[in-house]
């Protein structure tokens, strides 16, 4: 039998999920699980490299668990499991940081973002590596496919140039990943403030759309979300926040942003707002329902994810002890 193509990829387990999350990410993962083996990680490790509460980190582990099967990704199919139930993540991102260079991860974007506040010195040293540890995930399973939204491009691309370095420096190990961008939801911006990206970290929660939003809260939040001069419902560069929210219409209803403004031509930005946040009500009530179902039982959550873990360890332990070997290490 011909096996399988691999798609691995992850989500931190920090703040709530929200609307860019499942447009960027999360919706393009359910849709791979039928035609690739898939790895879905909740990256905690990640999440570690700025500070958390651990009470908060163990429910938000559990809340993006219940959050990847509320959406639809199913645990037969798909390997769901927390990264630092397998060992094997850390382990590989040690000799991934024997491989990369200081200069590489010095020009990371997201790093300088994230300190651009307090100062580089101040940052963990595991915020600095983050991509390394990124890396080490998908190389772990000589993953093929990785669907990340826009903001991840260069930890791809890095991730792209370890795996190379690594094939080079000690012969044929890693499957070089390719990065899977969708056509629309990629960077979904901030409602509040459309040049800026829809993140979780932003301070004022009119900006985002958590997942777990109840329908009133995301009516109320599509009503107050910045539009910009002008009265005609078109996507393009003098109007970031209708080019927004035409994305997110498009992506929630599965049509192109021309398509929806056909169906807007000659009416306003009220009537486009109202529809809008029928669309997202639509598409996010059965996900917030499931999951709140889901996290009434956090055993089961639970046990689930070992089971993902233990499917997950089959596969990375032979991938280390090659790239391990293939080092000296044996
Ligand atoms: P995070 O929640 O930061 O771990 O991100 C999980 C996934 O969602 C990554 O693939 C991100 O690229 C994607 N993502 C996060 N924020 C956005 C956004 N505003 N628009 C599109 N994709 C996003
Ligand atoms: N850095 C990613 C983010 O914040 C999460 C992540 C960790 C990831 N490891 C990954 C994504 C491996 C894809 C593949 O969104």
């Amino acid at each position: 039998m011909h096996s399988k193509e691999r798609v691995f990829s992850g989500i931190q387990p920090s703040g709530t999920s929200h609307l860019g999350t499942y447009l960027g990410a999360l919706k393009n993962f359910v849709a791979l699980q039928d035609d690739y083996e898939t790895f879905y990680c909740i990256v905690d490790l990640h999440a570690l490299t700025t500070p958390r509460d651990p009470k908060v980190l163990r429910s938000s582990v559990r809340e993006i668990a219940a959050i990847y099967l509320a959406a639809g990704l199913d645990p037969s199919r798909a390997i769901i499991f927390r990264q630092s139930s397998v060992g094997e993540h850390a382990e590989l991102c040690w000799l991934m940081n024997c491989v990369a260079k200081v200069g590489e991860l010095s020009r990371m974007t997201q790093f300088k973002d994230k300190t651009q506040r307090g100062g580089a010195e101040a940052a963990s040293v595991g915020l600095y590596a983050y991509p390394v540890l990124q890396a080490a995930d998908i190389l772990l399973y000589n993953a093929h496919l990785v669907p990340v939204g826009e903001d991840q491009r260069q930890h791809l691309e890095l991730a792209r140039t370890l795996a190379r370095r690594f094939n080079n420096l000690y012969g044929d190990t890693f499957v070089v990943p390719e990065i899977m961008i969708p056509k629309t939801g990629a960077r979904i911006m901030a409602l509040d403030e459309p040049t800026a990206k829809m993140s979780k970290s932003r301070p004022t929660p009119g900006g985002y759309i958590s997942l777990l939003d109840e329908p009133d809260e995301i009516r109320r939040k599509i009503r107050r979300a910045k539009t910009d001069s002008g009265t005609e419902v078109t996507a393009t560069p003098d109007k970031p926040a209708i080019s927004n929210l035409l994305g997110i219409y498009a992506g929630l209803s599965n049509r192109t942003v021309p398509e929806v403004e056909g169906q807007y031509r000659g009416k306003g930005y009220g009537d486009f707002k109202k529809d809008l946040a029928e669309v997202v009500v639509e598409g996010l009530s059965p996900i917030r329902e499931r999951a709140l179902e889901l996290l009434d039982d956090p055993r089961e959550l639970d046990a689930l994810l070992e089971s993902g873990a233990e499917k997950a360890r089959a596969v990375a332990r032979p991938v280390l002890r090659d790239a391990a070997s293939r080092m000296g290490l044996d």
